[in-house]
């Protein structure tokens, strides 16, 4: 029965299958977090005296048994309950009688959607921010091991300039330094409890919020109970943008890993295992897993724009439409997570081709270089410029080596500043 649902009334079973049974799969998934959540409102309402100490206990205990029927896959979620609150409301009134009838003094389903979807969010963040640090850590190794293993560096898809495998895998370490630091960013933001803001406006009940505040580890509490439901959907919209910065990186080096392990180029050769075929072409070997790496970026985007879009154009307060936005922000941080540990598996299963690595240099690659000589002998750029412009024929190749080597980065020669990627990749936190 919904909570809703007055003694005798009957709803028709096609308003359930429009707007209930589409969810339930993340409302499953939102258990865990509502079972914490319910727990701090249990002892909160002890505290302040709704409940007896007895009665407190009685809860917990019933809201552990869910969770551990839940854990065995034993505790469902139907369309009758409408939804994962309903569901272990019904659960308490059941077991425990007036005593469950509690449960819900001083809060609305609405903010306990709020906390219990702030709560995953928090969590998966974590583990999101964990899995990018070690994917960082295993392209920075790869980086170390093959710093001056040369490689052509492109612009417009054409060779430019001699460039290495170490400069070029880094470069995604300092990208992912900085997706690491807007997921920390976004997590600061989603920080905030949502509990006792009830449906919207407060309650009459003098709740302590500052307590369930502490027990489920926020670190403020979020104030004004009309923008705890406005930032439905806007504190998503922070989460998806977070997410989609990793996918954008993750997607550079799905490009440039597909493109770099075709038939013509093959700069890196990759575990086989981690290659497909094809059912018709024998000799196949396809980098399937970065290709739909690539189209993942896509689908994240898409979530992205849904959660933005969902959100807007609402007026203050509720509104049912938000319901929809569990499912793909749920959806995109597996995405991610899965996105970020199939690539970490792929920098561990990759060795540089020497050969063909060094095979796709020509004497032209040299010839910025060669005008940037001149200019040390004394000549303006532009001179030194068209000069080599005009005589790239009489361009003449250099070691790789000694070039790569011989290269201003980071204000000294020779130094791609792996050592402070290192630095600031330990100095996040
Ligand atoms: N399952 C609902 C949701 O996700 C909980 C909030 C219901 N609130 C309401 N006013 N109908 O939005």
């Amino acid at each position: 029965m919904k909570l809703w649902q007055k003694t005798g009334s009957k709803i028709h079973p096609a308003v359930n299958k429009y707007i209930i049974s589409k969810n339930l799969e993340a409302d499953n998934a939102l258990l865990p977090y509502d079972i914490q959540g319910s727990i701090a409102q249990a002892n909160m309402l002890e505290r302040i005296g709704i409940l007896m100490p007895q009665e407190r206990d009685d809860l917990i205990q019933g809201l552990n048994e869910i969770l551990k029927a839940h854990k065995k896959g034993e505790f469902l979620i139907d369309q009758e309950n409408e939804d994962v609150h309903t569901a272990i409301e019904n659960y308490l009134v059941e077991k425990y009688g007036n005593t469950g009838k509690k449960i819900h003094t001083g809060r609305s389903r609405n903010d306990q959607v709020l906390t219990a979807q702030r709560l995953q969010s928090k969590d998966k963040i974590k583990e999101t921010i964990e899995a990018a640090k070690k994917i960082a850590q295993t392209i920075l190794k790869f980086s170390q091991a093959h710093e001056f293993v040369p490689m052509p560096g492109y612009t417009h898809t054409q060779i430019a300039m001699p460039s290495s495998v170490g400069q070029w895998s880094s470069s995604f370490v300092e990208s992912l330094i900085n997706d690491i630091h807007a997921l920390e960013g976004v997590h600061k933001i989603i920080d905030q409890n949502p509990l006792g803001t009830a449906a919207g406006f407060g309650s009459m009940i003098p709740i302590d919020r500052n307590f369930t505040t502490k027990e489920l580890e926020f670190s403020q509490i979020q104030i004004n109970p009309i923008y705890a439901q406005n930032s439905r959907g806007k504190l998503e919209a922070f989460v998806l943008a977070g997410l989609m910065q990793v996918m954008l990186t993750l997607g550079k080096i799905a490009h440039d890993l597909v493109w770099f392990s075709s038939t013509e180029i093959k700069f890196f050769d990759i575990n086989p295992a981690l290659m497909t075929g094809s059912s018709i072409m024998p000799q196949k070997k396809n980098l399937d897993i970065m290709e739909v790496l690539r189209a993942n970026v896509h689908v994240v985007q898409a979530h992205m724009f849904q959660v933005q879009s969902v959100g807007m154009n609402l007026i203050s307060g509720y509104n049912k439409d938000l319901k929809i936005i569990k499912k793909p922000v749920l959806e995109s941080f597996q995405i991610t997570l899965d996105s970020l540990a199939i690539t970490q598996i792929l920098f561990e299963n990759m060795q540089p081709n020497k050969e063909r690595l060094l095979d796709s240099f020509d004497d032209s690659i040299f010839a910025t270089d060669a005008s940037h000589n001149l200019v040390l002998s004394g000549m303006s750029f532009r001179d030194a410029y068209q000069q080599i412009g005009e005589n790239l024929d009489q361009v003449k190749a250099v070691d790789p080596l000694e070039n790569i080597k011989s290269k201003t980065h980071i204000g000294s020669t020779g130094n791609l500043g792996l050592e402070k990627l290192q630095e600031r990749l330990e100095s996040v936190s």
